[in-house]
């Protein structure tokens, strides 16, 4: 339900919501498409969240995304589709008439910017997921919907691998961060939800020369944009998805829902974000 008689508007609320780069996305799809709409940054702190999510359409918006800290409480404020409920976080709100839907794009993320890396991949009997946070979830979700039925979940915390593999049954085995190594040699799909290798961080220490031959490597970390691992996958001819793949590929269904087109990860899209990583 939107009130407002000018060009659509959507917007990303965060707090704090500086340096995202969704706007430059957005935009470039509203640019290159032809749309005349909006993609504007809500800096709205926690105890504001409530009244501006429910007053969405008042405050002048057709649908948002939402980041931290908000994307659980987006959750309960709003008509959350099973991807949304599966992970416990939404990400992405639209009207619905006047109901407030949301969804949880991370999973399409995930999975869309696999199959345009990789394609095949799914055919995996093994995969092996690195971290047990929120990220994981989104991850665990989209592989198991996908039809992977065995998935070995790594945590430095085991209990929370535990507690995660709980919620995704039989399908999704924890096990203990050092045995990640003797896993390796199973694993067709490696994916690193985890912070390390991310600026900052410490570096993720994995041998990728004990994976199979054929085995593809996801990094959900995008800054660096090529993370250690991804370069020593690569290094030794292995297919990869990296992080600002999944990046955009997520940001393609909130446009489609506020703007009515379906627009496309392109290479020119890519270079531009790419770019703006490259300044920090
Ligand atoms: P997100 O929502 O991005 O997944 P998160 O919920 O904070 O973020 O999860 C961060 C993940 O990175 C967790 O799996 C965390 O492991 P713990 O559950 O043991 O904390 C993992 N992580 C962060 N720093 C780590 C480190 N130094 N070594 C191993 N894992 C680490």
């Amino acid at each position: 339900m939107t009130t407002q008689t000018g060009p659509r508007a959507a917007c990303l609320i965060g707090w704090p919501a500086a340096h995202s780069r969704s706007p430059l996305i957005h935009h470039y799809w509203l640019r290159t498409l032809g749309i005349e709409g909006g993609y504007n940054i809500e800096a709205i702190p926690p105890e504001g969240f409530a009244e501006f999510i429910l007053h969405l359409s008042a405050h002048g918006f057709v649908g948002a995304n939402v980041t931290r800290p908000h994307k659980e409480r987006a959750l309960a404020l709003s008509e959350p589709d099973a991807r949304a409920r599966a992970v416990g976080a939404a990400n992405t709100l639209w009207y619905d008439g006047a109901k407030l839907r949301s969804t949880n794009t991370d999973v399409e993320g995930f999975i869309n910017n696999l199959d345009a890396s990789a394609p095949g991949w799914d055919k995996a009997s093994e995969v092996l997921v690195l971290g047990a946070g929120g990220a994981s979830r989104a991850v665990l979700f989209g592989l198991l919907e996908r039809g992977i039925t065995r998935v070995h979940l790594a945590n430095r915390t085991v209990a929370r691998a535990r507690a995660l593999a709980d919620q995704f049954g039989a399908a999704v085995h924890p096990v203990a961060w050092d045995a990640i190594g003797e896993l390796l040699p199973r694993a067709h799909v490696l994916v690193n939800t985890t912070s390390l290798g991310m600026h900052g961080q410490p570096l993720l220490e994995v041998d990728v020369a004990r994976l199979p031959a054929d085995a593809v490597v996801a990094d959900l970390v995008y800054v660096p944009l090529r993370t250690m691992l991804l370069a020593a996958a690569e290094a030794r001819g292995l297919r990869c998805a990296d992080g600002l793949g999944m990046l955009l590929h997520q940001a393609v269904r909130g446009f489609e829902l506020w703007f009515g087109r379906r627009p496309e990860v392109t290479p020119e899209l890519r270079a531009l974000v790419e770019a703006d990583l490259t300044k920090v």
